[in-house]
């Protein structure tokens, strides 16, 4: 059976004041659809956390950097559907994008500091497409714990700014990045990769392994890099847009002793993919 889809926020409203009412605790996956493994781990974790979850799929135009890039964007609700009944998702929540931005909506989220670097540097607007479309996701079905992947690390990082700095009463569970049997991170837009660029893809995760370890092991970071960024170039990985080493909370300078982060953006078959992985620097 699939999971109920629900379309006008009156009616999440309605549904989501009745779990109120009765005391039970909500969970909330938010989404733009086109769901894979690493959209359902988070759901399990929804599930096995809160009394009731609900799924939020929107492709929200405001976060696109083309006009091109939103239409070619893969949308496939009924199939989305069918995947989440089995785990006892109580409801897909599937705004119109006139309810989400009528006519004369005017109000932006910005977070400054962590968004500012890397994807914030490579897609003007992009971050302030995120959150301003998360704090309502948040505000539309008030749930008390969000979920969301590792996999999209900078953006986590603004959903923890910005839940902290604007006092929203949600929790934010981060969720282990899902990868592939040969170490692809699952993304929706691995779909669009020809079987030969699938092929070559796995060489970005093994180039960021590979990098993250002999840096713990106190190889020098810019020849590391530098090394690293070459060898996803011989893989015909490119243009590799960024590949940092940044602090893994703020997106800043890494310091010793603080959680690091090693991140990436490079082109395949025209497909722009992301990876980060963890970096434990002494
Ligand atoms: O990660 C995503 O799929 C999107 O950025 C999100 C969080 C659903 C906001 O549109």
């Amino acid at each position: 059976m699939s999971a109920p889809i629900v379309r006008p926020l009156a009616e999440l409203r309605a549904m989501v004041g009745g779990w109120k009412a009765r005391g039970e605790s909500i969970a909330v996956v938010p989404t733009m659809g086109a769901l894979h493994e690493g959209h359902l781990s988070l759901v399990r974790a929804a599930r096995a956390n809160c009394d009731r979850v609900i799924v939020t799929l929107f492709v929200n135009p405001r976060q696109f950097n083309s006009p091109e890039d939103f239409a070619r964007y893969p949308r496939t609700e009924h199939a989305d559907a069918e995947l989440l009944g089995p785990l006892g998702v109580d409801a897909l929540f599937v705004p119109d994008g006139d309810e989400v931005y009528p006519p004369g909506h005017a109000t932006v989220v910005t977070v400054s500091g962590v968004t500012e670097p890397l994807e914030g540097a490579h897609r003007p607007g992009h971050f302030d497409g995120v959150a301003t479309v998360v704090t309502m996701l948040f505000t539309m079905t008030q749930a008390d714990r969000a979920f969301f992947g590792e996999k999209d690390w900078q953006q986590l990082q603004l959903v923890r700014r910005l839940a902290a700095d604007l006092k929203l009463p949600v929790q934010i569970v981060a969720c282990p990045c899902v990868r592939a049997a040969d170490g692809l991170a699952l993304s929706s837009r691995n779909q669009r990769l020809t079987d030969a660029g699938r092929g070559r893809a796995a060489a970005l995760p093994r180039a960021l392994f590979d990098a993250s370890a002999r840096i713990e092991a106190g190889e020098p970071v810019a020849a590391v890099l530098a090394a690293a960024r070459a060898g996803l170039e011989a893989a015909g990985i490119a243009p590799v847009e960024y590949l940092e080493l940044r602090d893994g909370e703020t997106l800043g300078t890494p310091q010793p002793g603080r959680p690091a982060r090693l991140l990436v953006a490079a082109w395949l078959d025209g497909v722009r993919l992301i990876d980060n992985v963890a970096v434990i620097l002494r």
